[in-house]
């Protein structure tokens, strides 16, 4: 699919190969003119920087580039990777790309540093507990399992489209305990459209600002219109659930198991004394709309590319059927099954190694710092790509091949521990993680069980790295009785 752009002909004379010594700093080799320029020169597209990772991965364990004035290292090497998001994770804040996701997600978790952050991921913690979120197994089967009886035999299908509509569903249920109503619609419908401009937005400079100084554009008057519309449902909900919950407690019942209830109940033991223990209801809108985004999307493409993979290869498909038959038989799966649903998961851990749905990840130095054998400057961007480094000969030899064996305990073992993060690392490391693994395990055995789909001949297969990493056109498949 997509491929490094080959070097410029008569050999890359604008790229310094050697590690490069500024004064006090150690910049790794890397680009030596300003990335706009290869822009310019057609080497890259804007629009698709995977290629313009692949390339820098001539240059070793970390390449250096300048967009304007600004310096941008990518890590390749799993060792400097563990250093930026665990050993020295306190010199680093999230990079400017994610903090302008405030202006559609707030202070939620993914936006916010330093104490924010803290006191948030404290009260949200414990929601995400594996015991708690056990409860949603069934939702997400019995979900799982009105979608199988609805394919027919040989009618093509969108996988990527179904699976996001499942993953949507199942968010509603165990976010809100909703079906998929006018509401939710409208929460999914407008911040489709809010991504769409938002993704050309922050390519501006001073987007933010823009935003806050309501400057006439069409593009930015459509944005604030989506937001306030989102932010109008997202209260609502909130408000209609504050309420019911209080007429519970009123009635002596307990408060309901969905997400966002949980949210509402959480405290934070350590702010009991300052009088703010809980979240304020512009915290919880924050929140909820940072796990509605967070959460679905991601499941769904890693879904989606599992049968990409699973068309692909009929022996590994083979291995899954038969373990589904041994362990399941013809019973729906349930929550204890899942220990005895190995080679399932193997699968789905082999398909984010090969399409991890979060594909990079970035952030930015408060200060000079030292990673690996390099000096960085502060304010430096630091990148490090998923999709680049679980794809890498040294950690996963034949990287391009789908072996779900790679995820044996041994295997596993056998690699440093950022060969392969699909759920990023350290203190910010996936909340969702235990969830997301439960569903798109469970969504996988419910539905292989009955159905093998088969690829559809005229499949046009590209990646679409935008904030998650998408399949561009779908992936068209023929479902057969198993
Ligand atoms: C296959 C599915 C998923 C993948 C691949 C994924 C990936 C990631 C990654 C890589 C990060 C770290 C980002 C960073 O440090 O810069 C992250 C953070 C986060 N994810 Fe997920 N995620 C998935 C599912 C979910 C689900 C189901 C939820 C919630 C229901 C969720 C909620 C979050 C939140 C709130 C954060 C921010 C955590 C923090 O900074 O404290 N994710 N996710």
């Amino acid at each position: 699919m997509t491929q490094a752009p080959p070097p410029p002909a008569g050999g890359d004379t604008s790229a310094s190969p050697e590690l490069q010594i500024k004064g006090s700093l150690r910049l790794p080799p890397g680009l030596k003119l300003n990335l706009p320029f290869y822009f310019f020169r057609h080497f890259f597209q804007p629009g698709n920087p995977i290629l313009l990772f692949e390339y820098l991965q001539k240059f070793g364990r970390a390449a250096h580039y300048r967009l304007l004035w600004n310096h941008i290292v990518l890590l390749n090497d799993p060792s400097d990777i563990r250093e930026v998001l665990i050993d020295k994770a306190q010199f680093f804040i999230k990079e400017r790309t994610q903090k302008r996701m405030k202006i559609l997600l707030g202070e939620g978790l993914i936006t916010s540093d330093g104490e924010i952050h803290k006191r948030h991921r404290r009260i949200a913690a414990p929601t995400f507990h594996r015991q708690r979120i056990q409860g949603y197994a069934e939702t997400i089967v019995a979900q799982a399992a009105a979608m199988r009886d609805r394919w027919q035999p040989d009618v093509e299908i969108d996988i990527a489209a179904e699976m996001m509509h499942l993953a949507l569903g199942i968010t509603a249920r165990t976010l809100f305990n909703t079906e998929v109503t006018a509401e939710i619609e409208a929460i999914n419908d407008e911040s489709n459209a809010v991504m769409e401009i938002y993704n050309a937005l922050i390519s501006l400079p001073r987007a933010e600002a823009l935003l806050r100084w309501r400057v006439p554009i069409p593009a930015l008057r459509r944005f604030r219109k989506s937001k306030r519309r989102l932010d109008s449902v997202v209260d609502g909900m909130i408000a209609a659930r504050q309420r019911e919950m209080a007429d519970s407690d009123a009635r002596g019942e307990e408060p309901g198991t969905d997400l966002l209830s949980m949210l509402i109940a959480a405290r934070d033991e350590e702010a009991v004394a300052e009088g703010r223990p809980g979240l304020t209801s512009a915290e919880l809108r924050d929140e909820v709309m940072t796990l509605f985004l967070a959460g679905y999307e991601t499941v769904a493409n890693a879904l989606s590319w599992t049968w990409l993979l699973l068309g692909q290869n009929p022996e590994a498909e083979a291995r899954l059927h038969q373990e589904l038959n041994q362990v399941l038989g013809d019973r729906l799966p349930t929550i204890e099954d899942l220990p005895n649903l190995k080679y399932t998961e193997m699968v789905l851990a082999e398909s984010m190694r090969l399409y991890p749905p979060a594909w990079a990840m970035g952030r930015q130095a408060t200060q000079e710092i030292d990673i690996g054998p390099y000096r960085l400057p502060k304010g430096c961007f630091v990148f490090f790509s998923q999709y680049i480094v679980q794809r890498s000969e040294k950690y996963f030899p034949s990287p391009r091949h789908f072996h779900p064996e790679r995820f044996t305990p041994e295997a596993k073992a056998d690699r440093p521990r950022f060969a392969y993060f699909p759920f990023g690392g350290g203190g910010r490391q996936c909340i969702g993680e235990s969830f997301a693994w439960m569903e798109a395990t469970l969504v996988l055995a419910t539905l292989a069980q009955r159905w093998q789909l088969n690829l559809s001949q005229n499949q046009r297969l590209e990646l679409q790295p935008k904030i998650t990493l998408r399949p561009k056109f779908g992936i068209h498949v023929i479902p057969e009785y198993r």
